[in-house]
C-alpha cells in the first residue's frame, strides 16, 4: 500500500509517493507556467496550468515508479493558498485565477471593513488584498459580467480535485484564507459571505484535512494502473501542509519556509487570532488544531527577481555571497516587491535597495537580498511574540534552505536554532501524501505528522549578533520613508 501527495505550487508541481511507514518512494516535479503579470500588483494563472502540471508529474511517476503508484491507496493534495478560481455553472473557468500575491483588491478590503465592522472579530483575520474575497468583491465592481456568472469560487487545489474527482470540497486550512471562513467554528459564516454577495452555495463542501474528500475517478485509476477505491483526502493550504510534513502539529512547533513567499508559522492548540501586526490565524490541517503565520510576499522571488535582473542563475548568486560574506553589508534592501503582508499590511510598498555604492557587486546584492528576506522573517516573529506566541522549534522547509548562509542569517535574526530535514524539501508533497495516508488508512495524525530525520542544526551567531540587530533597526526605520515614497 502506498499514498501520493500532490503540491499545486506557484512555480510547479510535485508529486511524490510514500509507503505506510512514511518513507519516500519516489517523486517527479513539474514546472508550471510563471505567473501573468498584466499590470503592476496583479498576478494570475490559468488554472489548466496547474492541471497540466499536476498530470505530468504523476505521469512521471507512472513511468519511473510504476508498481508504486499502482498501490496508491489515499491521495493528498497541498496547493498553493488564497487563488480566487471562478466557476460558472457547469465549472467552466471564468477568467485567469487572482492569485495569493495579487495585490489589486486593497481598495475593496478597505469597503469590505466599513461595511461590515466586526470583520475582523469575525475572520480573525485583517481583509488583506492576498486573501480570496476581497478578490472576488474587486472583480464585483470591475468585470459584473464575470461576476454574476459565477457558481463556485474554489482555492487552487481544489480545483485540481474537482478534475480528480468531479466533487467541490475545500479543507479547513485552505478555507481560513479565503476570509469567508469562522475559522473558530470551522464553517463558512453567512455574514462574511454577505460582504461579497455570495451564500454558502457558491462554496466548497468543507472538510478536515486528514479526513476523506471524495474519490478518485475511474478515469484516472485505470491511467494510473491503480485498483479500487482510491481516497483523496481533504488535503492542506501548502503551508499547513508542509508543517505536516515536517510534524509541526503541537502548540509552539514551527517552520520558517523559504520559497516563493516566505512563512514563518506556529501551531497552535486553540484559535488565536491577533491582527495587530497582520498576524494570520488560520485552522490547521487536523482536527481541533489552529495555527498562526507571519507572511512575507516575497522570499526566494526576491532572488529569482535579482538573478532575471543580473542574468545569473540563484544558485551562483547565493553561492557568490557565501563566498564573500563577513558581516552585515552596507546595502540594505526590503524584499516588498509583490508589496507585504505582515507586519505591514501594504500591497502598495515596493521594493529598494539603499546603501549602493561602487564597490556593490551582485554578491553584495544578494547578500543584501538574503538579509532583507531574513529581516522580514524578525519582523513577523516580533509580531507573534506580540501576540503572545512563543515558537519553541523551527525546521527550515522550502527551495531557499539550501544555502546555508541564508539559513545561518534568520537563525542568528530570530536567535533561534533551525534544523533542516534530511533528505531534500518535500514539505508540502510529503504533509499532503501523509494526508492521504491518514484519510484512507484512519490513523491519527499524531502518530503520522512526526519530525524527519534532521541533517543538521543550523545556530545563530554570536559573533554577529549584535550588528544584526544594529543592521535591523536600520531596516525598519526605512519602511516610512518608502511608505511615503510610494503613496
Ligand atoms: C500564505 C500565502 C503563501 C501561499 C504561497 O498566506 O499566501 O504562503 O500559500 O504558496
Amino acid at each position: 500500500m502506498t499514498f501520493l501527495g500532490i503540491d499545486i505550487g506557484t512555480s510547479g508541481v510535485k508529486a511524490l509517493l510514500i509507503d505506510g511507514n512514511g518513507k519516500a518512494l519516489g517523486e517527479a516535479t513539474a514546472t508550471a507556467v510563471e505567473p501573468l503579470r498584466p499590470h503592476p500588483g496583479w498576478s494570475e494563472q490559468n488554472p489548466a496550468d496547474w492541471w497540466t502540471a499536476t498530470l505530468a508529474a504523476v505521469d512521471a511517476l507512472s513511468k519511473s515508479h510504476p508498481s508504486e503508484l499502482a498501490a496508491v491507496r489515499g491521495i493528498g493534495l497541498s496547493g498553493h493558498m488564497h487563488g480566487a478560481t471562478l466557476l460558472g455553472k457547469d465549472d467552466e473557468v471564468l477568467r485567469p485565477c487572482i492569485l495569493w500575491n495579487d495585490g489589486r483588491s486593497a481598495v475593496e478590503c478597505k469597503e469590505m471593513e466599513a461595511a461590515l465592522p466586526n470583520l475582523r472579530q469575525l475572520a480573525g483575520n485583517i481583509a488583506m488584498p492576498g486573501f480570496t474575497a476581497p478578490k472576488i468583491a474587486w472583480v464585483r465592481k470591475h468585470e459584473p459580467a464575470i461576476y454574476d456568472k459565477i457558481a463556485k469560487v474554489l482555492l487552487p487545489k481544489a480545483y485540481v480535485r474537482l478534475l480528480l474527482t468531479g466533487e467541490h470540497v475545500e479543507d479547513m486550512s485552505d478555507a481560513s484564507g479565503t476570509l469567508w471562513l469562522d475559522v473558530a467554528k470551522r464553517d463558512w459564516s453567512d455574514e462574511l459571505l454577505e460582504v461579497t454577495g455570495l451564500n454558502r452555495s457558491h462554496m466548497p463542501r468543507l472538510v478536515e484535512g486528514s479526513a476523506v474528500s471524495a474519490t478518485l475517478k475511474r478515469a484516472f485509476v485505470q491511467r494510473w494502473g491503480m485498483s479500487g477505491d482510491v481516497v483523496v483526502a481533504g488535503g492542506a493550504g501548502d503551508n499547513a501542509a508542509s508543517a505536516c510534513g515536517i510534524g509541526a502539529i503541537r502548540p509552539g512547533e514551527g517552520f520558517v519556509s523559504l520559497g516563493t513567499s516566505g512563512v514563518l508559522f506556529v501551531s497552535n492548540d486553540r484559535f488565536r487570532p491577533n491582527t495587530e501586526g497582520a498576524v494570520h490565524a488560520f485552522c490547521h490541517a487536523i482536527p481541533d488544531t489552529w495555527h498562526q503565520m507571519g507572511v512575507i510576499l516575497s522570499a526566494t522571488d526576491s532572488l529569482n527577481w535579482l538573478s532575471k535582473m543580473t542574468g545569473q542563475k540563484q544558485a551562483a548568486l547565493s553561492g557568490a555571497a557565501e563566498a564573500q560574506f563577513t558581516r552585515p553589508g552596507e546595502e540594505i534592501f526590503l524584499p516588498y516587491l509583490s508589496g507585504e503582508r505582515t507586519p505591514h499590511n501594504n500591497a502598495g510598498a515596493r521594493g529598494s535597495f539603499v546603501g549602493l555604492s561602487h564597490s556593490t557587486d551582485p554578491a553584495r546584492l544578494a547578500q543584501a537580498v538574503m538579509e532583507g528576506v531574513a529581516f522580514a522573517f524578525r519582523d513577523s516573529q516580533r509580531v507573534l511574540d506580540d501576540a503572545g506566541t512563543r515558537i519553541d522549534r523551527l525546521l527550515a522547509v522550502g527551495g531557499g534552505s539550501k544555502s546555508a548562509l541564508w539559513l545561518k542569517l534568520i537563525a542568528t535574526n530570530l536567535d533561534m536554532e533551525i534544523a533542516l530535514p534530511e533528505d531534500g524539501d518535500f514539505g508540502g508533497a510529503l504533509g499532503a501524501a501523509r494526508l492521504g495516508l491518514c484519510a484512507a488508512e484512519g490513523a491519527d495524525p499524531a502518530d503520522v505528522m512526526i519530525m524527519p530525520p534532521i541533517r543538521t542544526v543550523i545556530a545563530p551567531d554570536e559573533k554577529l549578533s549584535a550588528a544584526y540587530t544594529d543592521q535591523y533597526a536600520r531596516y525598519r526605520a526605512l519602511y516610512p520613508a518608502i511608505e511615503e515614497a510610494h503613496q
